[in-house]
């Protein structure tokens, strides 16, 4: 089966399969992902209102897990098809995903109970704080494009970087690439996959880099950060090639 990548997302990526079959459901994988992406986005070390989401494809998780005081939230992807979804969502059109599991276990993550009105208040508060869609592109040293001038507190990150990167080297630049998006002081969390080499999203195979955790670590320290915290967990998962390999989620901080 042919390997896609780079701009198959934007003709080949079936948004809305891929959200069913990776995030429809609270799986160990979703807990461990969504719990600890939920802690180091609500780390007391963050400071600041603008959040961007890189690499965000049709998912939400990055805003459903940031806490309520990012006002600024700007979602970016290579694929306008996937930013379409989002669009699609905010103006209320009827899309084929729910997001309430996720919302409802964030919520719980927090120890507050969510009701029917909440769910709608922080859909509500989601809709008004994603104040751009944008399209981005990893490979490029202005990963926003040249009018983009505005710098972020923090990067949310996930899975992007190692679909994107066909070598090691390649990887390196793409995170030093999006570290310009931050100033120094700034925070990066970043969920990955480690020795994972393809996942498959309706049939179509989709290329992504074997990683080790000592590449990402140097990757992140070439892009001038500091790891404050990381996790990491080994899991078994049919739609990736090979079904066992590592998912770590981490918090780092641009010097
Ligand atoms: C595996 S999906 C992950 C999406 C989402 N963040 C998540 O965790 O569910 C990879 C995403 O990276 C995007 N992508 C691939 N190459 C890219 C590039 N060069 N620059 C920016 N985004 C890219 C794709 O469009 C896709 O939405």
């Amino acid at each position: 089966m042919v390997l896609l990548h780079g701009n198959d997302y934007c003709d080949k990526f079936s948004a809305e399969i891929f959200l069913k079959d990776f995030w429809g459901s609270l799986s160990d994988l979703n807990i461990f992902l969504i719990s600890n992406a939920y802690v180091f986005l609500n780390n007391e070390r963050l400071t600041g209102h603008r959040l961007l989401d890189f690499g965000c494809s049709p998912n939400l998780l990055g805003e459903i897990i940031a806490p309520e005081r990012f006002t600024d939230i700007v979602m970016a992807d290579l694929s306008p098809s996937n930013l379409d979804i989002i669009r699609r969502w905010m103006d209320g059109q009827k899309i084929n995903f729910k997001w309430d599991h996720m919302l409802k276990f964030a919520a719980e993550s927090c120890v507050m109970q969510m009701c029917q009105s909440g769910l709608k208040r922080k859909i509500a508060h989601l809709k008004t704080s994603v104040k751009k869609l944008v399209n981005c592109d990893a490979k490029k040293e202005l990963p926003l494009g040249p009018d983009y001038v505005e710098a972020f507190d923090v990067v949310f990150t996930s899975f992007c970087l190692g679909s994107a990167a066909k070598s090691v080297a390649e990887y390196k630049q793409f995170l030093k690439n999006v570290a310009s998006l931050l100033p120094s002081g700034g925070h990066l969390v970043m969920c990955g996959a480690l020795n994972q080499m393809a996942y498959i999203v309706d049939n179509k195979r989709f290329h992504h880099l074997k990683l080790s955790m000592s590449d990402v670590k140097d990757a992140l320290c070439n892009a001038q950060f500091e790891i404050l915290e990381y996790e990491f967990e080994c899991i078994t998962l049919p739609e990736s090639e090979p079904p066992e390999y590592s998912v770590f989620v981490l918090l780092a901080i641009k010097v």
